[in-house]
């Protein structure tokens, strides 16, 4: 059988989390995907001709030999080109303008990031979306001139994933807004994430209130050894947990006001409504 011309061939499929990072790239982009492993992302992105050329690197040879594999399988080699290095340091200058950072924890990200500042001089918006540990990566966007523009928190299988979508600005912008609950103080938001914690969407605050149930549990089988250092431990688990839930209550607390504030200016309000209970009396 004669192979398939390559406008012939499918799209790869994106899980919902790669699928929200490529919702985040703008058309036209010139992409770099660092730790791209087969490269899905940006193969799925030249092929529907979203980005018109992309950089797929990749530190381990294994990765590399399957990326080039669907580079070539699903025709877009003209546009993709797969390297084999540590982070950014495979870039070129000046040949991304998009660099998405995705799937690798928040250490290696911020390694990553600090371990070739100009190579990202010519880049408009990072997105990154770390396995672990974003507030590092929040973290070092703050200190070195990216603010924050999106976030996205999703779940993917059994697990929660965050996409930090930035780009050069204010890196403290994102965390002020005007109704600001105190409890909601920078060091939590670098955790929280500021965005997200601005919407305190519902499945945002399971999310953090799972994770205190889970440092809560962490604190009473650490203090179980019973050593002074274990009691200590289990100490800071359990402030955390306390911060963490203060925090996200305020953030629900500060959501509701604005919905309440909003709609009360909206001239369609209806009157007289106070809570979230009572609009969903009256929506039912
Ligand atoms: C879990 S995969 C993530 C694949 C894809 N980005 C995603 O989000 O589904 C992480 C990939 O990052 C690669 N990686 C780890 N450190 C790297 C570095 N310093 N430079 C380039 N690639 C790296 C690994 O080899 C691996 O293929």
């Amino acid at each position: 059988m004669a192979d398939a011309r390559p406008t012939d061939r499918p799209v790869p499929s994106l899980s919902p989390r790669l699928a929200a990072i490529a919702a985040h790239v703008p058309p036209g982009a010139r992409l770099a995907d660092i730790g791209t492993d087969h490269a899905v992302l940006p193969v799925a992105l030249a092929r529907m001709r979203h980005v018109v050329a992309a950089v797929a690197v990749d530190l381990r040879p294994g990765a590399v030999a399957l990326a080039n594999r669907m580079v070539v399988r699903h025709g877009v080699a003209d546009r993709v080109a797969v390297r084999r290095g540590d982070g950014l340091a495979a870039l070129r200058d000046g040949e991304a303008d998009v660099v998405v950072i995705s799937g690798l924890g928040g250490s290696t990200i911020v390694r990553i990031l600090a371990a070739q500042p100009t190579t990202l001089d010519t880049v408009g918006r990072l997105i990154v979306a770390p396995q672990s540990e974003t507030w590092r990566v929040r973290r070092w966007l703050m200190t070195n001139g990216w603010a924050i523009v999106a976030e996205v928190l999703l779940r993917d299988g059994a697990q929660d994933y965050e996409i930090v979508v930035t780009e050069r600005g204010d890196p403290r912008a994102a965390y002020r807004w005007s109704g600001r609950p105190s409890q909601l103080r920078t060091a939590s938001l670098l955790w929280l994430g500021p965005v997200l914690a601005r919407a305190a969407e519902a499945h945002w605050q399971d999310r953090w209130r799972r994770a205190a149930d889970d440092r809560e549990a962490l604190a009473d089988r650490t203090a179980a050894s019973g050593s002074t250092r274990a009691i200590r431990a289990a100490v800071r688990h359990r402030r955390w947990a306390a911060r963490t839930r203060r925090a996200v209550d305020a953030a629900e607390g500060a959501a509701e006001r604005a919905t309440e504030g909003s709609q009360s200016r909206s001239p369609t309000a209806p009157t007289g409504l106070r809570t979230a209970g009572d609009r969903a009396a009256v929506r039912s």
